[in-house]
């Protein structure tokens, strides 16, 4: 692979600290367990998508691009992180967003939503049927008013973005050979894809024999999140000269602890959170780490993993969601019933 001699911006604090999850390890009577902290790479407060956009952003200013254009969802928290990557490199940024309605506001900014007004990205929200319309009309826009804007797609889940994952399998390789233990499986939260398929190809790549477990957080089926990623594998082999053949058997993907669907807090997810929390005094996310912790739970009390495993947990970061869902955290800490399960800003909340 060719990972050298792609364009790349230095943004994320790296590498980032591989720890030991002893108490959480002994609650839940398995493996060992360990963390490995997305959560620390800086870029706004952190996550997974600072290591992609090293590579993204690299390839917009070797192209002279003087504006970023993306978009996800209302409360995304690749575009808190794309928001603060192009501002850091005095580029503007515009963002389309996912909403229950054309140019719906939140009664409160809350969550990524205030970080992105703070960061002034000039936000548009539309319904999901009129996003790429929106994306493409917004690009047409700034070319004919003499601008150069560089499109990324959600999540940079495109081969680029994966390379920031193929280098962090190669740092975690080397910080396995440090602490002197082998991962035997690596969980994390899968969306858009990019990040399982960066750890699956740096996996096979470096033969360590870690298997890569996504856990979905979308309502895809299995086949679809699996495809996505292998589309995203296929395409690196021209782009990022990826010589190997990767398996379609190593996509592992549970979609089993979606719960409501996307952004939806179900109880195993707020466990998740309290329990980690609890444990190691570290917080994740309600929406992608509470999943990935749903499932590494779920997986331990079915007996999935041996005693001598080493299971590594990826803190893909995105804690700052914790606050828009305060009251169905409460009510899961009060043990009283979840006052809501549709969040106003998701798009089946019409
Ligand atoms: C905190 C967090 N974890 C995991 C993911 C999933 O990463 P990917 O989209 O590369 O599958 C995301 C995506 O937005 C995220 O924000």
């Amino acid at each position: 692979m060719k990972l050298g001699s792609l364009p790349r911006v230095r943004l994320a604090n790296l590498p980032t600290p591989t720890q030991d999850m002893p108490n959480l390890s002994k609650k839940l009577g398995g493996p060992h367990i360990w963390i490995k902290r997305d959560d620390l790479t800086g870029v706004a407060f952190g996550g997974n998508k600072a290591r992609k956009l090293e590579y993204l952003m690299g390839d917009a200013i070797a192209k002279k691009a003087d504006m970023i254009i993306t978009g996800a969802g209302f409360h995304s928290n690749w575009c808190t992180q794309t928001a603060a990557a192009a501002r850091r490199l005095g580029l503007d940024i515009v963002l389309v967003k996912k909403g229950p309605r054309d140019n719906w506001e939140p009664a409160e900014w809350d969550g990524n939503h205030l970080l992105h007004e703070l960061m002034g990205a000039e936000i548009k929200v539309v319904r999901p049927e009129k996003f790429n319309g929106a994306i493409e009309a917004e690009m047409d826009t700034r070319r004919k008013a003499g601008r150069i804007p560089y499109f990324i797609p959600i999540g940079g889940s495109v081969p680029l973005g994966a390379a920031g994952y193929v280098n962090a399998m190669l740092e975690t390789f080397n910080q396995s050979s440090e602490l002197g233990v082998d991962f035997d499986y690596l969980i994390h939260g899968t969306g858009s894809g990019g990040t399982q398929a960066g750890l699956v190809m740096g996996a096979r790549a470096l033969n360590t024999g870690t298997k890569i477990i996504g856990a979905a957080v979308d309502w895809k089926t299995k086949e679809e999140q699996q495809a996505d990623v292998n589309r995203i594998i296929r395409d690196s082999h021209d782009v990022l000269g990826l010589e190997v053949e990767i398996p379609f058997s190593d996509i592992v993907v549970y979609n089993e602890y979606v719960g409501g669907g996307y952004g939806f807090i179900s109880k195993e997810k707020a466990e998740a959170v309290k329990v980690l929390a609890e444990t190691e005094g570290i917080l994740i996310d309600p929406v992608y780490t509470a999943t990935a912790m749903a499932c590494l739970i779920d997986l331990c009390r079915k007996k999935k993993f041996k005693k001598s495993d080493n299971v590594l947990f990826l803190h893909s970061g995105g804690a700052v969601a914790l606050f828009p869902y305060r009251e169905p955290l409460k009510a899961y800490t009060k043990g009283k019933q979840f006052p809501w399960t549709i969040p106003d800003w998701s798009p089946q909340a019409t």
